[in-house]
């Protein structure tokens, strides 16, 4: 059977990537005996055993503890390289990596202190694994509208280092109105949109992202197999959405991947896109996510496998021009 190669071997784009999600149990550790961190778990193993989730809050939570250990540039640069090293050899061309600055901020770790470090990685990945980067900063949803235009107000000395800005952290009971007025500040200061919406959250979540925060793809959007009006919505105007088929699976959004709803969103002509989301805790990189995912449904084929790569290289924020490399 030749799908498995060619899932790994194509040139693909990565969406939907927390840098601070590939942060492996390993490093929690050596940062935390770098920087002198305590850890309220005393081992490697001990942590991964408590990688058992039962929704997305119960995630966050323990992702929330294992970022306490990034203190210094360094160690955010040395988070990021690990990655793009994971992401070189699963055959990424090109990685959009999402950072959550209020998660640090909050710490007491100054905003330039996270971006300089990921900045200088992204420059890093480009030169010496030949990976192009891009970063977007998410507010987190949790968290107050006043408190994410704080945070816009600390990324404008950084502007050049930002292509995009997004929303996440806990979907139920903070819809994407709660932030109209600052992404439409961060529209007019010209950033690309993103949100995660109809991941736990309703359809209606992904209504409001795009006609409220004017979003031009969504994250995660898996719930939208619920709405038919809004798959035809998302079909019409080629709404990229970036999914992330073994978080779904961990964070208990689909019971078995055999029954996730790609092949249906693919089929109804939807840019879908695999993604690994936090593949530090979700047992996978990008190509895991492929390989998983085609091995459970057996709808997908080599097919849905170019329509996936390609799909994921055309909703990228790099212009069309620049995208021609890759291919
Ligand atoms: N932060 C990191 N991973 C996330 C996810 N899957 N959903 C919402 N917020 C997140
Ligand atoms: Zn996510």
């Amino acid at each position: 059977d030749r799908l498995p190669a060619l899932l790994q071997r194509m040139p693909k784009a990565e969406l939907h990537i927390h840098i601070e999600g590939s942060l492996e149990p390993e490093l929690i550790f050596a940062l935390a005996e770098r920087n002198g961190v305590t850890l309220a778990l005393d081992s490697v193993e001990a942590l991964r055993a408590a990688y058992a989730f039962t929704d997305l809050q119960s995630f966050l939570d323990i992702y929330y503890a294992g970022a306490s250990v990034l203190l210094t540039e360094q160690d955010f640069h040395d988070m990021a390289m690990a990655y793009f090293r994971r992401a070189a050899a699963d055959h990424v061309v090109h990685a959009e990596l999402f950072f959550d600055p209020q998660t640090h901020t909050e710490r007491g770790v100054p905003f330039e202190t996270v971006v300089r470090g990921l900045k200088r990685a992204c420059e890093d990945a480009e030169r010496e694994l030949g990976v192009s980067a891009l970063l977007i900063l998410c507010f987190l949803r949790h968290l107050s509208e006043e408190a994410a235009f704080e945070t816009l107000a600390q990324a404008l000395p950084h502007r050049d280092a930002i292509a995009g800005i997004g929303l996440d952290s806990s979907e139920r009971g903070h819809p994407p109105e709660k932030f109209a007025r600052v992404f439409a500040r961060c529209r007019e200061l010209g950033f690309r949109l993103v949100a995660h919406a109809g991941e736990e959250g309703p359809p209606a979540y992904v209504w409001s992202a795009l006609d409220t925060l004017h979003v031009e793809r969504i994250d995660h959007g898996v719930r939208s197999i619920d709405d038919p009006a809004l798959m035809a919505r998302l079909a019409r105007d080629g709404v990229p959405l970036t999914v992330c088929p073994l978080s779904n699976l961990k964070l208990c959004v689909v019971s078995s991947l055999s029954e996730h709803p790609l092949p249906a969103l693919l089929a109804a002509g939807l840019r879908a896109t695999i993604n690994s989301d936090d593949p530090a805790y979700f047992g996978g990189y990008l190509n895991r996510n492929f390989t998983e995912t085609f091995a459970a449904l057996p709808q997908l084929g080599a097919a849905e496998a170019y329509r996936l790569a390609r799909n994921s290289l055309e909703a990228s924020f790099v212009a069309p021009e620049r995208q021609a490399a890759w291919v």
